[in-house]
């Protein structure tokens, strides 16, 4: 108690004295820091790694381990801690070495200087304004405009047009040396504006265009923890994100080996985490499959194929797999006959290198492909912006460069092709993809013919049988094209009218995030009400931890991880998606099990005349293990002691505190998904009410807000959280 007395003493000594301004020919010693306002980051001299060489820097307090996220001098260490930083008359601050000389300044700006002061702000950013004016025409000079190899909150990564000024981020040399290394990624204003990622001249990456939701050229999921912008108008073109919860830290560092890494953390545990993010591989190598080529993630052996209507430029070569020679047309186009050409619609796509492309923001998909029919050297087409079914125009005038194929995120492309390479593909293409655009374009829903789904599923054989859910059978089905499904034929109890069902079916199809199963289309005929998804090869999480040697594959981070993306895909549900869905029936057999054994959710959002009785969940079992403060003896005893206590009592606490009596002690989803992954503190849970069917019948008549919690209950009652 004294100690967290003299822990909070302290804090306010410092918050009380700490000083967060430099004034006109105040100076700033070794030593000494500025401190922003909140406390939350400071300014002053360090030494990076083992060097022991001197440099100006901003750094967030307390956060462990030191991490420098801005430095002045980078090129121009100072040898000893005689160092000096200075703000002169004409608002330029100066960092000063023992013998007085200049070895960094900022810029001046050109406009006139009155008072000038320079302040550190909780941002970040490192400010010199006109001490009379506080709005931003005041500024002189600021730190956001320089940035280092870190991007932050609130910081602008690209273009001032007007000035003609360019922020972009550069590595350091290394760990020790803060010099500006071979890495830097920065806005290219060439065609549509493109984020790129450089090692000296050489292209390393693409993170890619702004879809209205994320950057094209990268679609992995944001964390939820951030919100993103990209502004393209005649003065600006630049990348922003921030912070959605401004306790919960998030900064993006360009690392000496070229990486981009995620460091978060919070106000209350100041400890770094740090997440890759992911883009290293193969396919995320610039033109790793050179032009008019798609890369194939496959683990560590991704494959390139040409485009439709390309063949490999160096057969010999293609079949070593040295794929950095492309495709090249099969059939040189002369353009005469290009109302003849069509287009071949690819999906999930991560879309090709924008330098080279054409823009316009308010064309609808129709304008933009008429657009490209009518010029000869344009070679594809794409929305702009996804959001609201999609609009604006993007044209590419060039070969089609550094395309992935994802097997879920991406976006469609239409690649124009002569009319001798449409085939008979199932695909949309030309005229044919006109008349039926609406209806693909609202929902990419494709409506089966039953006869079809009867000869993938061998007339429904038992022996396809995946498993018997609440809303009916579910078979495992192959197309003849060789794709696998899973057909789930409702039972027919239901009486579901045929608009009615169809209706639910857009609805369904909706629905897309990475943690829930994906639906690919439907089936109404005669009495027949079918869902067809995609297929996932690992089943479904019963399969796994009812099972004594399959358990075994799940350690406590995959269970982990397995929990985390639950909670993420029902927050998805209960509020990201524009439709606000409660999962009713979740438990362990509606958990599916990508290859990678990601969990996906499974029979969401379907109609309350299909439900079957909820299951009572043994939580009296739970509660009194955590009376009894043994809350770990919930723990299935195959993960023995490979496990992080904290983690998991925080899941059980968690788990606890969804099944509260009453409503309002019970977090919503987007609590928990914060609860979970640590950034939020944890209250003590009560006495826990049981699932009841209660909660679900008096929900119809409330508000949204009892929705979420009454629904959250479900996320308790999986094994997973009581086992
Ligand atoms: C700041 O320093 C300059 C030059 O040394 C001097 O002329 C000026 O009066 C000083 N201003 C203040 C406010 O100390
Ligand atoms: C500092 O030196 C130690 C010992 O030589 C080394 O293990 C460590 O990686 C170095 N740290 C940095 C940041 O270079
Ligand atoms: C640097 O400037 C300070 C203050 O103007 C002065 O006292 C000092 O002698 C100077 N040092 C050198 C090495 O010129
Ligand atoms: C100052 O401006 C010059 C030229 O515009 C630029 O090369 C230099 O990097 C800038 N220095 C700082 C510290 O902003
Ligand atoms: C395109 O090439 C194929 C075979 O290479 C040929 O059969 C076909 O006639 C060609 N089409 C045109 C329009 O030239
Ligand atoms: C964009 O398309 C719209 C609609 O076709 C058109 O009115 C507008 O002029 C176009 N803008 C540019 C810059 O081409
Ligand atoms: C195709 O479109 C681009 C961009 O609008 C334009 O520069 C080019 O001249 C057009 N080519 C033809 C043949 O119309
Ligand atoms: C779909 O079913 C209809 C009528 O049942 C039939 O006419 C049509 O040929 C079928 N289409 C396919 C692709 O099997
Ligand atoms: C039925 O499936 C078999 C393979 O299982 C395939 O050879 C056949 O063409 C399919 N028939 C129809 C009508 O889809
Ligand atoms: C499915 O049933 C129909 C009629 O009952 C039969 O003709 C067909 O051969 C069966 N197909 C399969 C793949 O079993
Ligand atoms: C299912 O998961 C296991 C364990 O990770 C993996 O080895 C296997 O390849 C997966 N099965 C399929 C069909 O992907
Ligand atoms: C719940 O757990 C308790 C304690 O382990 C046990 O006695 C009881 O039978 C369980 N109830 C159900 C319905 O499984």
């Amino acid at each position: 108690m004294l100690f967290i007395c003299f822990l909070l003493f302290s804090n306010m000594i410092t918050t009380s004295t700490s000083v967060d301004t430099l004034a006109m020919n105040q100076s700033l010693q070794d030593g000494k820091t500025l401190v922003s306002a909140g406390g939350i980051i400071a300014v002053g001299f360090f030494s990076p790694g083992n060097s022991t060489r001197r440099y100006l820097g901003i750094w967030y307090t307390n956060v462990s381990p030191f991490t420098v996220v801005w430095v002045a001098n980078r090129n121009k260490p100072l040898d000893n801690n005689k160092g000096v930083l200075k703000l002169n008359v004409k608002g330029t601050l100066e960092l000063l070495n023992d013998g007085n000389s200049t070895i960094w300044s900022s810029n001046k700006s050109g406009k006139a200087v009155k008072n000038p002061i320079a302040r550190l702000l909780d941002s970040g950013n490192f400010v010199v304004r006109n001490g009379q004016e506080t709005k931003d025409r005041g500024i002189l000079w600021q730190s956001f405009d320089y940035p280092g190899d870190t991007l932050m909150p609130g910081m602008k990564h690209g273009w001032n047009l007007e000035t003609g000024l360019e922020r972009y981020l550069s590595s350091w040399r290394s760990d020790d040396d803060p010099a500006e290394g071979e890495y830097a990624a920065k806005v290219d204003l060439r065609g549509y504006p493109q984020l790129i990622k450089f090692k000296g001249p050489y292209i390393k990456s693409r993170s890619g265009s702004w879809n209205g939701l994320f950057l094209i050229g990268y679609p992995a999921p944001t964390p939820q923890t951030i919100s993103q912008k990209f502004v393209i108008n005649e003065k600006e073109v630049y990348y922003e994100y921030d912070l959605v919860v401004s306790t919960m830290f998030s900064v993006y560092k360009l690392t000496p080996s070229g990486t981009w890494q995620n460091l978060y953390w919070t106000s209350q545990v100041r400890t770094l985490h740090v997440a890759s993010t992911g883009e290293e591989e193969q396919c995320g190598k610039y033109a790793f499959c050179g032009a008019n080529s798609v890369c194939s993630p496959d683990g560590n052996r991704p494959t390139c194929e040409c485009l439709r209507g390309y063949v490999p430029k160096s057969p010999n070569q293609w079949n070593k797999e040295v794929w950095s020679d492309g495709c090249v047309p099969r059939n040189k186009s002369n353009c005469k006959n290009s109302h003849t050409d069509g287009f071949l619609m690819y999906t999930h796509m991560k879309l090709p290198d924008t330098s080279s492309s054409w823009f316009n923001t308010t064309m609808n998909l129709d304008e933009c492909q008429k657009t490209c029919l009518k010029n000869c050297s344009c070679t594809a087409y794409a929305n702009l912006d996804v959001r609201t079914g999609g609009s604006g125009c993007l044209l590419w005038l060039n070969a089609l460069t550094d395309m992935t194929k994802f097997s879920q995120w991406g976006q469609d492309l239409y690649i124009q092709v002569p009319a001798s390479e449409l085939g008979t593909a199932g695909k949309l293409y030309g005229k044919r993809y006109k008349t039926s655009q609406r209806k693909e374009e609202a929902t990419d829903l494709r409506i089966f013919n039953l006869s079809v789904l009867a000869n993938a599923t061998e007339n429904f054989s038992t022996k396809n049988k995946l498993g018997e859910g609440g809303f009916g059978p579910v078979y495992k089905g192959k197309l003849i094209d060789g794709q696998e499904l899973a057909v789930k034929r409702l039972s027919k109890k239901s009486g579901q009218g045929l608009e009615e069902f169809k209706n639910e079916l857009s609805l369904i199809a909706k629905l897309q995030h990475r943690n829930l199963v994906k639906l690919l289309g439907g089936c109404v005929e005669g009495d027949e009400r079918m869902l067809i998804y995609e297929y996932m090869p690992n089943q479904s999480l019963d399969y796994f931890v009812f099972d004594e040697t399959k358990k075994m594959l799940l350690d406590w981070w995959k269970r982990f991880n397995i929990i985390k993306s639950i909670a993420r895909g029902l927050l998805y549900l209960h509020q990201d998606s524009r439709l606000t869905i409660i999962h009713r029936d979740l438990k362990t057999s509606n958990i599916l099990l990508d290859a990678n054994l990601d969990p996906k959710i499974s029979d969401f959002g379907l109609a309350r005349s299909f439900m079957e009785d909820q299951v009572e969940a043994n939580t009296s079992r739970a509660w009194t293990l955590w009376i009894e403060k043994r809350a770990l003896e919930l723990l299935d005893e195959v993960l023995e002691e490979q496990f992080i206590p904290s983690e998991v009592i925080r899941c059980i606490q968690v788990g606890l505190l969804c099944v509260q009596r009453r409503p309002e002690d019970r977090p919503d989803m987007s609590l928990v998904v914060l609860m979970l992954n640590g950034y939020k503190l944890l209250p003590k849970p009560k006495v826990p009410g049981f699932y009841t069917k209660i909660d679900v019948t008096s929900e119809e008549n409330s508000s949204s807000a009892n929705h979420k919690l009454s629904s959250v209950n479900e996320l308790s009652i999986t094994e997973l959280d009581s086992r």
